[in-house]
């Protein structure tokens, strides 16, 4: 059956280097639907926020997240660590713990930087969040893209590099593959 990837970007900034990898995603395979979920009209998190009536904002981004089989997150790594953007995120997607959207959801994970270590601080906190958050992360594979600046065309917004292309390619059908297995038990 077809499945639906939702696709979030840790990345607010308009040429973002992490947005042009997940868009090159999408031309990866013509039987995989896309979906973004955009974060950057979430409030900041705030519990007073959920008590008062959840915002509408969240409520579509909750529905965004159900109406997926499986979320590939696509981030920079800040100051060592994950995005506070995408953190806020995932912890009003976690929200309330009972019923979180994000729970059992499938996520993979992909990183970009024009630095030379690929992400891999950002991803291993992302990594021990979503293992709180009762999410199963594929295990064992890891996209850290270095230097990807010299891996994409800026002013065309695409991916050219072929090799990243490839890695990103078996990347997404180990996902896919991945998904209906991912489920941790009760
Ligand atoms: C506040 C801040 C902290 C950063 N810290 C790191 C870092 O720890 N490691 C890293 O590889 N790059 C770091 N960078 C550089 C980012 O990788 C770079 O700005 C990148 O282009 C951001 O991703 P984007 O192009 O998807 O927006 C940092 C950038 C900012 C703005």
């Amino acid at each position: 059956m077809t499945k639906t990837i939702g696709l979030i970007c840790g990345s607010l900034r308009k040429d973002s280097y992490n947005r042009i990898i997940a868009q090159s995603l999408k031309n990866m395979d013509d039987s995989i639907q896309f979906r973004w979920i955009e974060i950057n009209e979430l409030p900041l998190f705030n519990e007073d926020l959920e008590k008062s009536g959840t915002p509408e904002t969240v409520t579509s981004f909750k529905s965004s997240i159900q109406g997926v089989d499986g979320i590939i997150i696509v981030s920079p790594e800040y100051n060592s660590g994950i995005p506070g953007v995408l953190k806020n995120a995932l912890d009003w997607a976690s929200r309330p713990r009972e019923s979180s959207v994000i729970s059992r959801k499938p996520v993979g994970l992909i990183g970009a930087t024009p630095g030379g270590l690929g992400t891999v601080y950002a991803q291993m906190q992302i990594r021990q969040i979503l293992e709180t958050m009762n999410v199963p992360v594929l295990p064992f594979q890891k996209v850290l893209i270095s230097q990807v600046h010299e891996k994409i065309d800026a002013n065309q917004k695409v991916l050219t590099d072929e090799r990243t292309k490839r890695y990103l390619q078996s990347y997404l059908h180990q996902f896919i593959n991945w998904i209906d297995h991912s489920l941790v038990l009760d």
